[in-house]
C-alpha cells in the first residue's frame, strides 16, 4: 500500500469515527461522508491501516453502496425520485428542469461546488410524490416551478432565519422539567450558540438532536435524516424522561414539546419536522 498522505484532520475524524464504531466498517464510513460528503482516499487508507484491514476490502465495501461517493459532493445534493410512481407523476420533468437550471446532468456537480444533482429509484413515500429532496428535506409533489424557486432558496440562503438582525430572536437557556437538568450543550454550538441536546425517537430510529438555542430559529442538527412532517418523540438525555406537553401545535395539530426557561416560563416547540409551531410563556 502506497503511504498514506492523511491530513491532521482525517486522521482526528477518522480516529473519533473508530472510537464511536470500532469496527462496523460501514458506520465508520457513513461518519467520514457525513463530515466530508464524501471519502477521501486517504482517509480510507487510515482506516484501512487503523482496522488492520486490506485497503481492498474498505474499498469494497465504500463501492458496494451507491449512498457512498469517492468525488467531492456540492455544498447542497439534490435529489429527485425516478421511481415508478415519481416517473409517472412526471419526475424526469423536475429532472430536465433542475439540468437546465442549474446546467448539469444528474451525477454531476456545478463548478463552483454549490451543487451535486442525484436520482433515486424510490424513495418510500410514493403516494406524494413526485419527491425532491435537498440536503435531506422532503418535499412532495414537485413541480418544474416548485422546483426552481427551491433551488433559487437553496442558493441564497432564503429558508433560513436572519439571525443577526432579526429582534425577535434571541438565546434562551433550557432545563428538563423533570429531573431539572440543563439540556445545554455548550461544546456542540448551532447558529454559533450553545445547542439545546435531546434524544428523540421515530419508525424504530433513535438518535441525538441539536436544537437552536435561539428562540425564533429553526435550525438543528440530527443524528439521522428526519423527513419533513415527521412527528418525533423527544426525550431529556439524562433521566430519559418523554418531553411531551399536554397541548397540541396551534399551527398543526401535533404535539408540543415543552421544556422549562432557566430564566422562568416555559417553552413549547412542535414535534413535526418543518413546522414552525412554538410557544414562550415567561
Ligand atoms: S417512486 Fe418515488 S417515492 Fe416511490
Amino acid at each position: 500500500m502506497e503511504p498514506t498522505k492523511v491530513t491532521i484532520e482525517q486522521e482526528s475524524i477518522v480516529s473519533a469515527a473508530i472510537k464511536k464504531h470500532g469496527k462496523v466498517l460501514i458506520s465508520v464510513l457513513q461518519e467520514i461522508q457525513k463530515y466530508y460528503k464524501y471519502l477521501p482516499r486517504d482517509a480510507m487508507k487510515f482506516i484501512a491501516l487503523k482496522l488492520d484491514m486490506p485497503l481492498r476490502d474498505v474499498y469494497g465495501v465504500a463501492s458496494f453502496y451507491k449512498s457512498f461517493s469517492f468525488t467531492p459532493k456540492g455544498k447542497h445534493i439534490i435529489t429527485t425520485c425516478l421511481g415508478t410512481a415519481c416517473h409517472v407523476r412526471g419526475g424526469q420533468k423536475i429532472v430536465d428542469t433542475i439540468t437546465q437550471d442549474l446546467k448539469i446532468n444528474p451525477g454531476e456537480t456545478t463548478p463552483d461546488h454549490m451543487f451535486t444533482q442525484e436520482t433515486a429509484a424510490c424513495l418510500g413515500c410514493c403516494a406524494i410524490g413526485p419527491i425532491v429532496v435537498i440536503d435531506g428535506d422532503y418535499y412532495s409533489n414537485m413541480r418544474p416551478d416548485k422546483v426552481k424557486k427551491l433551488i433559487h432558496q437553496t442558493r441564497n440562503g432564503l429558508n433560513k432565519v436572519d439571525i443577526k438582525h432579526d429582534k425577535k430572536i434571541f438565546p434562551i437557556e433550557v432545563i428538563c422539567p423533570r429531573c431539572n437538568h440543563t439540556l445545554m450543550k455548550p461544546e456542540h454550538p448551532v447558529d454559533g450558540f450553545p445547542c439545546i441536546h435531546v434524544t428523540i425517537s421515530f419508525k424504530r430510529q433513535h438518535g441525538w438532536l441539536r436544537l437552536s438555542s435561539l428562540y425564533g430559529s429553526y435550525n438543528f442538527e440530527s443524528e439521522f435524516e428526519i423527513p419533513m412532517d415527521t412527528e418525533a418523540n423527544f426525550f431529556c438525555p439524562h433521566c430519559h424522561a418523554d418531553l411531551s406537553g399536554t397541548s397540541e401545535c396551534p399551527e398543526c395539530g401535533a404535539k408540543m414539546i415543552l421544556m422549562i426557561v432557566k430564566a422562568g416560563g416555559i417553552v413549547q416547540v412542535c414535534s413535526r419536522r418543518g413546522c414552525k409551531g412554538h410557544l414562550l410563556d415567561i
